[in-house]
């Protein structure tokens, strides 16, 4: 199954990504494109390096017209022939006009054990509030922000002197891990929804 990975900065899990394909562990997911909303990101060099065409859709280009910039995604998604697609730091907020356009599913990986903390800065979000526990989750998207079917979760303790920074570190650990795996079992049909439910085959 051939699957875009959606970024917008540093790209440590489209590194993730790539590295288990090198690896031939994200089989039968295939990784045919990468899609930044921004140029220049970091993301976009580790696509390069790894031989994926690395596409840029600069959302600045479409103040306020959120339709016009998802459509222009979609049409370069469309030269790669997608099925699915993996938000992976992907910092943009998505409608059903995208999500609905990949037969295979949308998922995103998000760092706090949703439904806690959803939106930006979640780790940040969760030293504030003093938390003991958080992790990450690996979701389905819908059409609201954070809120989709949850695929796997895995727990991180956040430790006395942790900060946001600290506690994301060992966060991304977590997702690095889950994130291929999710990807990998999505390609194969093996992630199976029910309602909110995902049941792995
Ligand atoms: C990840 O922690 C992800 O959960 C969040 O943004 C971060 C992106 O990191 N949405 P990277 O670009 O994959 O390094």
């Amino acid at each position: 199954m051939r699957i875009a990975v959606l970024v917008s900065g540093t790209g440590s899990n489209l590194q993730a990504l790539l590295d288990a394909q090198a690896a031939g562990a994200l089989a039968p997911a295939e990784v045919a494109c990468v899609l930044s909303n921004r140029p220049g990101v970091p993301a976009l060099e580790r696509a390069a390096r790894a031989g994926v065409p690395a596409l840029v859709v600069d959302h600045t280009r479409f103040a306020g017209d959120r339709a016009g910039f998802e459509r222009a995604c979609l049409d370069e998604l469309a030269h790669h022939q997608v099925a699915a697609v993996v938000l992976a730091g992907f910092m943009r907020v998505l409608t059903p006009l995208f999500i609905d356009a990949f037969p295979g599913g949308v998922i995103n990986t998000h760092p706090s054990l949703l439904p806690a903390f959803p939106g930006a800065d979640a780790p940040a979000q969760a030293i504030a509030h003093g938390v003991k526990v958080s992790g990450c989750t690996i979701h389905f998207v819908d059409a609201r922000v954070d809120s989709g079917p949850i695929i796997f979760q895995a727990p991180v303790a956040v430790r006395d002197d942790d900060d946001a920074a600290s506690l994301h570190r060992r966060i991304q650990v977590e997702e690095h891990r889950l994130l291929p795996q999710a990807t990998a079992l999505l390609a194969a049909g093996r992630l199976h929804r029910d309602g909110r439910r995902v049941r792995v085959s």
